[in-house]
C-alpha cells in the first residue's frame, strides 16, 4: 500500500517537472539561432518585422511550421511546443492595439 503510494507521488511528480520544462522554451535562443538573420523584431530585413506580421496565431503558426516562399520550414527543427511559444514570442512584439491578445493569454 506505502509502495503504491510512493509510485503515483514519483509519477505526480514527474508529471509536474515536465509541463515546468515544456513551459521553459527559450524563445530568445531559439530567436538568436534562426530566425534573427532574417527577422528583426521592429525593421523589416530579409523577412517582415516581428512587430508588423500577421496578427492572426494560425497564420503565423502555419508560416513557421510549414515555410513561406523564402522563409524555411521549422516544422522538423522544432517541437510543436517551440513553434507555439515562438508564435508568443511575436505577439508580444506587436503592438497592443493591432492585437488585443498581445499581453495575455487569451491567444493560446
Ligand atoms: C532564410 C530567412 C528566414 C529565416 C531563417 C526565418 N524566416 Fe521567417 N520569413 C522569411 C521571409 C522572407 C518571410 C516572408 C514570406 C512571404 O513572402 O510571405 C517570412 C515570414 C515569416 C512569418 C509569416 C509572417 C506573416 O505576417 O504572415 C513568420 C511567422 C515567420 N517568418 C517566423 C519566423 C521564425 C519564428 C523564424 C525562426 C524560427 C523564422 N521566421 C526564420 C524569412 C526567414
Amino acid at each position: 500500500m506505502k509502495k503504491t503510494y510512493l509510485v503515483f507521488a514519483a509519477a505526480a511528480c514527474f508529471g509536474l517537472t515536465s509541463q515546468i520544462a515544456m513551459a521553459e522554451v527559450n524563445v530568445e535562443k531559439i530567436y538568436s539561432s534562426k530566425c534573427k538573420m532574417c527577422h528583426k523584431i521592429d525593421k523589416k530585413k530579409v523577412g517582415p518585422a516581428f512587430k508588423d506580421m500577421n496578427t492572426d496565431p494560425a497564420v503565423l503558426k502555419a508560416a513557421i511550421a510549414d515555410g513561406r516562399k523564402m522563409m524555411p520550414k521549422f516544422s522538423k527543427k522544432l517541437s510543436g511546443e517551440e513553434i507555439d511559444a515562438m508564435v508568443s514570442f511575436i505577439q508580444s512584439k506587436q503592438p497592443a492595439a493591432a492585437n488585443p491578445c498581445a499581453n495575455n493569454p487569451c491567444s493560446k
